[in-house]
């Protein structure tokens, strides 16, 4: 008698379970079976007044009932929640008022948007555009720009070597000696490139641009370098406000020597250029006459042209790549 009862109680409890369509109902369903007066709950006190004998198989039997009905509720659960879940989307898919989301567009990045104009602008002046590479050899980044080993300047640079006696390049200018020693003058060039100092404030990252120029012919002189790089922040800016002087300086292979300061209006000077006219060693390293070649050379910082062109006062921001910041300039 005891086997059929449970038997009408399973199949009972699961077209209850079935039945079911929301999760409250289905738990108040499970408490009718397995809850403290549950109908299976009141079997399984049964069992203390069976003889003895019969009680271990009963015992199992219920045992294997409780097991089928926790597997239907499981089940049942499972499917009320997606059936729930399908219903949001359905609900969702079909409202056709909600605006759509539309595909994520990229956008260059406001450093190459910087030196995309600046090889645009020198173009329009007449340049064109060179390459050299990153690791560089010690010759190309030093002495062939008279800065011989234990020339105090090395010093202005602190280097990243790497092995082999090579340097991560500490600016552009080997590239002025690479493309003298590939290339006869005149020579127009800049050469736009990353280069690499253990430097690290508002104004210097490790790894930075830089944008070298060089202009060689019989005549060029310090008077075309003033007019060149004035006239290209004039164009970069298109403001009328802007301020610009020339700071007496010294590099080792480039004499007489300045640096490029500008300022907008009553604002702070940032320099921006390093620049000269190129020093006899220099050519001669190349194998060029001095007395016949003469010009200038120029190593400008566009990070920072960037800074001002976006008013950014910390120029490390543009290496983060933080999508909140470089959205802002799409
Ligand atoms: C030079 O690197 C020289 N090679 C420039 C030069 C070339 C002079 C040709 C004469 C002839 P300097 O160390 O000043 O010079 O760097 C040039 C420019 O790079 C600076 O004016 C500045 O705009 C930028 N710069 C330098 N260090 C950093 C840095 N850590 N982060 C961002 N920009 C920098
Ligand atoms: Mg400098």
């Amino acid at each position: 008698m005891q086997a059929n009862e449970l038997d009408r109680i399973v199949t009972t409890a699961l077209a209850d379970f079935a039945q079911c369509d929301d999760p409250a109902s289905l738990e108040n369903a499970k408490a009718r079976y397995l809850g403290k007066t549950g109908a299976l709950t009141e079997q399984l006190k049964a069992l203390s007044k069976l003889p003895a004998a019969e009680r271990p198989a009963v015992g199992a039997a219920i045992n294997d009932a409780k097991a089928k009905l926790e597997a239907a509720l499981n089940a049942r659960r499972a499917s009320l929640a997606d059936a729930k879940l399908g219903r949001a989307l359905a609900a969702e898919a079909l409202d056709v008022t909600l605006p759509g989301r539309g595909l994520g567009i990229g956008a260059l990045h406001p450093l190459t948007r910087t030196l995309d104009r600046v090889e645009t602008l020198f173009r329009s002046l007449g340049f064109e555009v060179a390459d050299g590479p990153e690791i560089e050899d010690d010759f190309h980044n030093f002495t062939a720009l008279n800065t011989p080993e234990n020339h105090p300047a090395r010093s202005m640079q602190d280097t990243f070597y790497v092995e082999g006696g090579m340097v991560l390049r500490t600016h552009t200018s080997p590239i002025q000696i690479r493309y003298m020693e590939t290339h006869a003058p005149p020579i127009k060039i800049i050469a736009p490139g990353r280069v690499y100092r253990v430097d690290s404030d508002a104004t210097h990252s490790p790894m930075f641009h830089q944008v070298e120029g060089l202009w060689i012919d019989h005549d060029v002189t310090f008077a075309d370098l003033k007019s060149v790089l004035t006239e290209f922040l004039h164009r970069f800016f298109e403001r009328d406000d802007i301020r610009i002087r020339f700071r007496p300086s010294f590099f080792p292979f480039t004499e007489p020597s300045a640096e490029v300061d500008m300022a907008f209006g009553a604002g702070d000077w940032l320099e921006i250029f390093g620049s000269g006219q190129v020093h006899p060693n220099v050519l001669r390293a190349v194998g060029l006459d001095p007395e016949a070649w003469q010009g200038f050379a120029f190593g400008m910082g566009p990070d920072r042209l960037a800074m001002l062109r976006y008013g950014v006062d910390d120029l490390r921001l543009f290496y983060e790549n933080d999508l909140r910041f470089l959205a802002q300039f799409t």
